[in-house]
């Protein structure tokens, strides 16, 4: 793994082409299990992440073939229903392989993904749910054991899960009878993952709502399918834009999905141009920090919480940021007062003094967007700053040097 050594400041200036959503990729392959038939999944972002999914589905036996951001994926003989702690532990994801070999095998054994950097992290609305359709759960030596035939039932998420919403619905998508889920995440990657079990052959209603009424099917079809674009990375390459002081666009935007974004962008004072169903973003006359509360959509993104606490860094003035969904989500911000931010974080509430002038020098990223916010850092930056520990970037960004390089930025890469 390379460091990434930026010199500052530049400004990110162009257009730039948004790869697919990581977060709707991971549930849509692990979904692709739930068919014995061809499925094709388009726009599928070339990510650690995904190829750990990938790799998993892989040792349960599926057949896959991958032409640049398409994947052809064949899992009619399937030898495994057990994911050891090897290839789970690579990411929390794999936890979505106990909803989809439940829901095909009737029973499912997944090495328990750990905590992780940002939070504990727990899945106990995953179990309860699998409980609710009748299976049996056991925890024994680290793994997540579940057995039995599922049986259609109404089942309410007493906290909003992304995650625990797309494991359920695999569950209940072949069990036998009608299936109602409440208070089910309202995030765009689980409408596109059931837009996705639709055009399989699921029969899910109320999609996009916190609703859903699924009523089970003795098996699905193959089908071809485009994962939406990645909202995270959008806002990104957005924000990036006014830390740096220069201006992006980004087509095939998804300006509904978004809203939670723009209001930002709107608040702080940028201008956004809409064309079409392309957006452009800069600077405005007068730009203030904004303060932030994280929550599920359609609440403001925790993913994009450390970008947002570079802007507010940069712009003059008092703002906070306070994050609702992670425990443990501020680390980027040890770092950043290393490159002259002032923040004082009290609780689970950042509170940001603006107008810093940052100073380069050598920061280490904690987690995916820590690692994005501090390379922004960078380029907002006097001076040479060094990130480190870069495995967490390609978790989720494709390929970020070539992308900064199109906008205009130069990234150099270092051997350690
Ligand atoms: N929670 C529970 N019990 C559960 C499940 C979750 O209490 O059974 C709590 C969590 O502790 C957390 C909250 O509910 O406080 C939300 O967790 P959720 O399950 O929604 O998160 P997740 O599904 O594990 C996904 C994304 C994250 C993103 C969050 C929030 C994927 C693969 N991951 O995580 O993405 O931050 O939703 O939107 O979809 C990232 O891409 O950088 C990332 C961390």
């Amino acid at each position: 793994m390379k460091n990434i050594l930026v010199k500052g400041p530049q400004k990110l200036q162009g257009s730039v082409k948004v790869s697919g959503a990581k977060n709707a990729a991971l549930p849509i392959i692990a979904a692709s299990l739930l068919t014995e038939k061809v499925v094709k999944l388009n726009n599928v972002p070339n990510l650690s992440d995904t190829q750990a999914m990938l790799d998993i589905l892989e040792s349960l036996g599926a057949k896959i073939k991958r032409y640049e951001n398409t994947l052809e994926i064949k899992c009619d003989y399937i030898s495994e229903s057990k994911v050891g702690y090897e290839l789970a532990e690579r990411l929390r994801a794999s936890v979505l392989y106990c909803g989809s070999l439940l829901g095909r095998f009737n029973k499912s054994s997944v090495s328990l993904p750990g905590g992780c950097a940002i939070g504990s992290r727990p899945i106990d609305q995953h179990i309860n749910g699998f409980k609710a359709l009748g299976a049996v759960v056991k925890i024994s030596e680290g793994n997540i054991n579940l057995d039995g035939e599922l049986v259609g039932t109404d089942y309410h998420f007493s906290v909003k899960t992304v995650t625990g919403s797309a494991n359920v619905i695999f569950a209940a998508v072949l069990a036998s009878g009608r299936t109602t889920l409440t208070n089910v995440a309202l995030e765009p990657e689980i409408t596109d993952l059931c837009n996705f079990l639709i055009a399989i052959g699921a029969k899910i209603e109320g999609v996009g709502t916190g609703r859903l009424i699924i009523d089970g099917v003795k098996s699905l079809r193959g089908g071809e399918y485009s994962i939406m674009q990645d909202r995270i990375e959008a806002g990104t390459f957005l924000v990036g834009a006014l830390i740096t002081d220069g201006k992006v666009s980004i087509s095939d935007f998804d300006f509904e999905s978004n809203e939670p974004l723009l209001n930002k962008l709107r608040e702080c004072g940028s201008v956004l141009a809409k064309e079409g169903n392309s957006i452009t973003v800069s600077r405005g006359d007068y730009m203030v920090p904004v303060d932030i509360v994280t929550g599920e959509h359609p609440g403001f993104p925790t993913d994009l919480q450390a970008q947002f606490m570079v802007l507010n860094i940069i712009l003059a003035g008092h703002s906070t940021i306070e994050e609702k969904i992670f425990e443990n989500r501020f680390m980027h911000a040890a770092e950043l007062s290393r490159m002259g931010a002032k923040i004082k974080v009290v609780g689970n509430i950042a509170h940001i003094d603006g107008g810093e002038h940052l100073l380069g020098t050598t920061v280490s990223s904690s987690d995916l967007r820590a690692s994005i916010a501090l390379i922004l850092a960078g380029l907002a930056a006097k001076g040479e700053t060094r990130v480190t520990n870069l495995h967490h970037l390609y978790r989720g960004y494709e390929k970020p040097v070539e992308k900064f390089a199109k906008l205009g930025v130069i990234l150099e890469q270092e051997d350690i």
